[in-house]
């Protein structure tokens, strides 16, 4: 899918939403959230909820569902894991890769994150790959360090696999804290990984898409997705609601 640069707003749910909440969110998001959009609409919920949400989305094919995680092997001996080929043949799109909260509180390496990037490729989902610095990074002036270091399992990636990756830049100290980048630090760092990205992969990385997140809300959304480099969010909290997250898809018209 060529996807060049088309806003796209995605919904991290998290460990939140069971399935029949999930589904009385849909009812209410489906009558908000009209079919002809100009921009991309995903909701990532949790692996158990994913099969309710593509099967209650059966008509709406312009909403896309992607998981929050998988495993890094394809099958076999690895109880509580989820695989590539479950995740595709289930119908997700998408799937979440990095997320601050699976290195930080999982001790996701990059070492891992790069398996994963590779499973989840070879079973054709597309990926969102998280980076972003800590505040002590950031106060550290280390924020480019980090970036740098974090592009590199995307750098490597072969050629046929480029057009799969969106990134999202979520600050760890703006993630669940209320504390949004201002649209210039968000800007600014989106400059640099778009620059990143296209000094490698060429007019690739150039039309890539960056998404920006951490405490992204109706009231900042504009500001944000209004950046040159920003191409819309990755929502967490504020995607829990439907008329809220609805705002925030509104926001990147
Ligand atoms: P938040 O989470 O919007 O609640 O800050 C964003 C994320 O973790 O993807």
């Amino acid at each position: 899918m060529n996807t060049s640069r088309i806003p796209f707003v995605a919904g991290n749910w998290k460990m939140n939403l069971t399935p029949s909440e999930a589904i009385r969110y849909l009812d209410e998001f489906a009558v908000l959230l009209p079919t002809d959009h100009a921009y991309e609409v995903a909701l990532f919920p949790s692996y158990l909820v994913v099969p309710f949400v593509i099967g209650n989305l059966l008509k709406r094919r312009d909403i896309h569902v992607g998981a929050q995680n998988l495993s890094d092997r394809e099958s076999g001996a690895f109880t509580g894991e989820v695989s590539a080929p479950m995740l595709t043949d289930a119908g997700c799109r998408y799937v979440l890769i990095g997320h601050s909260e699976r290195r930080k509180i999982y001790g996701e390496t990059d070492e891992l994150l790069a398996k994963k990037l590779s499973m989840a490729l070879q079973h054709k989902l597309s990926v969102v790959y998280c980076i972003g610095e800590t505040l002590a990074e950031r106060e550290a002036n280390q924020t480019f360090d980090v970036i740098d270091q974090q592009l590199k399992n995307l750098i490597a990636l072969p050629h046929e696999s480029r057009p799969n990756i969106t990134i999202a830049y979520e600050p760890v100290w703006a993630i669940g804290t209320g504390l949004n980048a201002t649209p210039a630090q968000a800007q600014e760092v989106h400059h640099v990984i778009r620059t990143t990205m296209s000094d490698h992969w060429n007019d690739t990385g150039k039309n890539m898409r960056i998404l920006y997140g951490g405490s992204v809300t109706p009231a900042n959304a504009k500001e944000l997705f209004a950046c040159p480099d920003v191409d819309g969010g990755l929502v967490g909290g504020a995607s829990l609601k439907p008329d809220s997250f609805y705002n925030i898809c509104r926001a990147a018209e």
